[in-house]
């Protein structure tokens, strides 16, 4: 094989790995359970550490941290330690992954999914008119820093 093939065959794989993982994310909203390609997303994911300590002392301030424990111990609501890029079962049988939708849906729409084990209309539904964009974004930071 002379040099000159070695080229347009090395473009074609890079080229086939880049569709294939494009194609990966595109189908990973339709999986319901944690899949490998969701390195890709953990890989993304290492919070701003002054967003996660905003994210702390709201959670304190807003009352949260009172269901909601950063050290796996269970509470009124499930523990936020290992939430994030992990796979969730909910009360409906189905399992969820705990991207960052999932979280900013928990908060904003908290009857949307609820957890296994737990049951509808006990994390408050208020949020929304509570938080601002920014303070949804801390909080979000502060659960994937516990992941
Ligand atoms: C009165 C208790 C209570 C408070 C206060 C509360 N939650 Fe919750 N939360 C729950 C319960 C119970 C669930 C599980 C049921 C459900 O999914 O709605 C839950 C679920 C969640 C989930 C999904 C967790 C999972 O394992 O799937 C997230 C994320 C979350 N809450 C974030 C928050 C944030 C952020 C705040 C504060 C702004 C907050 N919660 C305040 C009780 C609470």
């Amino acid at each position: 094989m002379g040099k000159c093939e070695v080229i347009p065959l090395a473009a074609v794989a890079v080229l086939s790995v880049f569709v294939a993982s494009g194609y990966a994310q595109q189908s990973q909203s339709s999986l319901s359970a944690a899949a490998p390609e969701d390195s890709y997303q953990l890989a993304q994911a290492t919070p701003d550490p002054a967003l996660v300590k905003r994210g702390r002392k709201l959670a304190a301030r807003k009352g949260c941290a009172a269901c909601h424990s950063a050290d796996g111990s269970s509470k009124a609501g499930p523990t936020w330690k290992g939430l994030f890029g992990h796979s969730i079962e909910l009360a409906d049988g189905s399992t969820v992954l705990a991207d960052e939708a999932y979280i900013r849906q928990s908060i904003l729409d908290p009857n949307a999914k609820i957890a296994k084990g737990y049951s509808k209309g006990l994390m408050p539904r208020n949020y929304t008119s509570k938080l601002k964009e920014q303070g949804i974004q801390a909080l979000i930071s502060y659960i994937v820093s516990l992941k």
